[in-house]
């Protein structure tokens, strides 16, 4: 029986919710195929500042390191919101990327078959289905450059410094066709090499990695144009990938075309440690504790896990299958209901999901 030592980051708001069910889904997979799962529980984000002072302690990075892998529901809530940067609830995630190197950071928007009412799209333009899956840099460019303030004739200025190194873009463009190999074999890289000088690097560098996929369409799009296309062809595209700046922008667009943020999970990777696994949405403090929220998100977040850090490609799909077969039976969290479905709460959902897995 193999073994697997998880880090769980339940965090605030509705984190501590959602977390809890996507355990009960993993120890339920781990009953079915013979696999042990092992949490240990650590603090980050908002809990961890009013426990400690900082948003992420340096035991928390410590035992995330030691772990094979890392479940986070979600960090901040508003009583956070006016400490300085350094100190708010978001530096745990920042600090978190930059202490594991989760440099590949892979945001599925898929929209489910059941839900199809939800996408706020036309009918017409979104009836080819949509699975995108954005690949964004997670620990280079502007949010991990240098910056500073200074003083200017104009007053005080900032800046902020969008850097990427060769090897930087080589490693994050082979995660999008690698990807892209087990999908529809397309990739399409999102820059602003019309203007910006690092991105003219990264567009070198796309191009220099595709030689070694031939199998693989490759096209660009600039990310003002990207951001149109997507809602104009939504079809059309497969594997998006881009900067971290443009990617944070990309993908929030991309989860709210499949109408329901409360269904996205994410992974962030390394070369080979611990990934961090993690719903899209946030914390949402006004649903927080009143079970409400929709724990889906994290439950396939825990499915991403299974796949990309443990390579438990069954597992996962055993999860994927009793999502899909909760919803065919028309139960729905409030943020995904619609007219004729039956409303359920975060625990029945969770529920619900363990039932439908089979072995
Ligand atoms: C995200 C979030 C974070 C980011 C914030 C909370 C730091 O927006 O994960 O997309 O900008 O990366
Ligand atoms: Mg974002």
């Amino acid at each position: 029986m193999a073994t697997f030592n998880i880090a769980t980051i339940p965090g605030d708001g509705i984190g501590p919710e959602v977390t809890v069910e996507t355990i009960k889904v993993l120890d339920k997979i781990g009953q079915l195929f013979g696999h042990e799962f092992k949490y240990t529980e650590v603090l980050a984000g908002g809990c961890a500042i009013d426990a400690t002072g900082h948003p992420l302690p340096q035991e928390t990075v410590n035992i995330c390191k030691k772990s094979d892998s890392v479940l986070l529901g979600a960090v901040g809530g508003w009583q956070w919101d006016t400490l300085p940067g350094h100190l708010r609830p978001e530096r745990a995630l920042l600090g978190l990327r930059g202490e594991l190197g989760l440099y590949a950071n892979l945001r599925p928007a898929l929209l489910h078959d059941a839900l199809k009412d939800a996408c706020p799209l036309r009918p017409d333009i979104a009836a080819g289905g949509i699975d995108i899956m954005v690949v964004r840099e997670l620990t280079g460019g502007m949010y991990f450059g240098d910056r500073g303030r200074k003083q200017t004739d104009l007053g005080e200025a900032a800046w902020d410094t969008e850097m990427y190194a060769v090897e930087e873009v080589r490693r994050i463009a082979k995660v999008a066709f690698d990807l892209a190999r087990k999908r529809k074999k397309h990739v399409t890289n999102v820059d602003k090499a019309n203007v910006l000088e690092s991105s003219r690097l990264w567009r070198e560098v796309v191009l220099e990695v595709a030689k070694d996929y031939p199998d693989i369409t490759l096209d660009h799009l600039y990310i003002d144009n990207a951001t149109m296309q997507i809602i104009r062809d939504p079809g059309f595209y497969d594997v998006m990938l881009t900067t971290n700046m443009f990617g944070d922008i990309l993908s929030d667009e991309a989860s709210q075309i499949t109408g329901s943020i409360g269904m996205l999970p994410s992974a962030s990777l390394s070369g080979g440690g611990p990934g961090m696994y993690e719903p899209i949405h946030g914390s949402a403090p006004d649903i927080a504790g009143q079970d409400k929220a929709n724990p889906i998100a994290t439950i396939l977040s825990a499915a991403m896990m299974l796949k990309y850090n443990f390579n438990l490609d069954k597992e996962a799909a055993a999860i994927e299958a009793a999502v899909t077969a909760v919803l065919a039976t028309g139960a729905r969290t409030g943020d995904i209901m619609s007219p004729g479905m039956r409303p359920v709460g975060t625990k029945e959902m969770g529920d619900l999901i363990v039932a439908q897995l089979k072995g």
